[in-house]
């Protein structure tokens, strides 16, 4: 699996932006997000949006609601005509609560559209969105969104909306995990099959190994331990440690995220075997905690209008 080629560039979408939530306890998550995680307010009007290092106009959003839950996910797509075509594709494929693509009214603006994929969950898809200038790493603190993971109880049906409407690209399959790339990360968008619709963790990417590891300092001096970690991962040979955020939300710091290209060879379960005894390759951490296991099922997707 090696990577010497272009960059995987016929997808329309090219990474996740931004996730939003809605919080039980607005001010203590905001806290958590922001002396915790790492990350900085950017902009507090109609929702409280933080950012990261990176160019994006913000990462995380969190509103009031009476229930932990995610109300959107944002993708970018690459430009506005992207979000036209996917527009076409998506009704066409007679995708569900689909809006035409218009100026977004709200922070970060940009050029874009909303519909639910096959199980329900809200996307944006934007475009021509607010960036930041100011984008220099820090020594200890996120940069992104890496990677949205989601447990699917129709695997089948969602894999092929994220696949042949979207256009992201199958990359890996392992027993439990199926992966989807759209820019040179290994995988932005991963589903594992299962029983239930919920969330399964989201990954923030941090510059280094050292950021990782200052950044689990951080998390512990402000309460929150390591739930599943430190290791590193078999697809996509990131470095992870994995965290239950406020209200059960289910939290990874990634680094080393493998880059790839459209050489790479689509792995399959039989490719990535573990171990005996091992969920990781370094071998060196215990199982998932009973309360990140947990988490990892525990936030749904909002069904309501957003
Ligand atoms: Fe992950």
């Amino acid at each position: 699996m090696t990577t010497a080629g272009a960059p995987f560039s016929s997808s329309l979408i090219c990474g996740v932006r931004s996730v939003h939530f809605g919080v039980t306890n607005l001010v203590s998550t905001v806290e958590f997000f922001t002396q915790g995680w790492g990350l900085t307010e950017a902009n507090t009007s109609d929702a409280v949006h933080l950012r990261g290092t990176g160019p994006d106009a913000y990462i995380v959003a969190l509103q009031q609601r009476p229930q932990t839950e995610i109300l959107r996910v944002d993708l970018l797509a690459s430009d506005r005509a992207a979000v036209d075509a996917l527009h076409a594709r998506l009704a066409k494929a007679g995708a569900t609560d689909l809006s035409a693509p218009k100026a977004i009214d709200e922070y970060a603006g940009g050029y874009g559209l909303t519909v639910r994929d096959p199980e329900g969950r809200l996307l944006r898809i934007v475009a021509d969105d607010l960036r930041h200038a100011d984008t220099q790493d820090a020594i200890d603190r996120p940069r992104k969104i890496s990677h949205v993971v989601m447990n699917s109880s129709d695997s089948a049906t969602v894999e092929a909306f994220y696949t042949q409407t979207l256009g992201l690209r199958l990359v890996d399959r392992s027993r439990r995990i199926t992966f989807l790339n759209c820019n040179s990360d290994h995988h932005s968008i991963a589903l594992v099959p299962g029983n239930h619709t919920a969330l399964h963790h989201i990954a923030f990417e941090v510059p280094t190994f050292d950021a990782l590891m200052r950044g689990i300092g951080r998390l512990r001096e402000y309460g929150t331990n390591v739930a599943w970690g430190i290791g590193r991962h078999g697809p996509g040979n990131n470095i992870f440690s994995y965290f239950v955020g406020p209200e059960n939300i289910p939290l990874e710091y990634t680094t080393e995220v493998q880059q790839i290209d459209s050489t790479y060879r689509v792995g399959a379960p039989d490719d990535w075997k573990p171990l005996p005894g091992r969920m990781d390759q370094w071998g060196a951490t215990s199982p998932p905690s009973p309360d990140m296991v947990k988490a990892e099922h525990s936030v749904r997707f909002s069904p309501e209008p957003f």
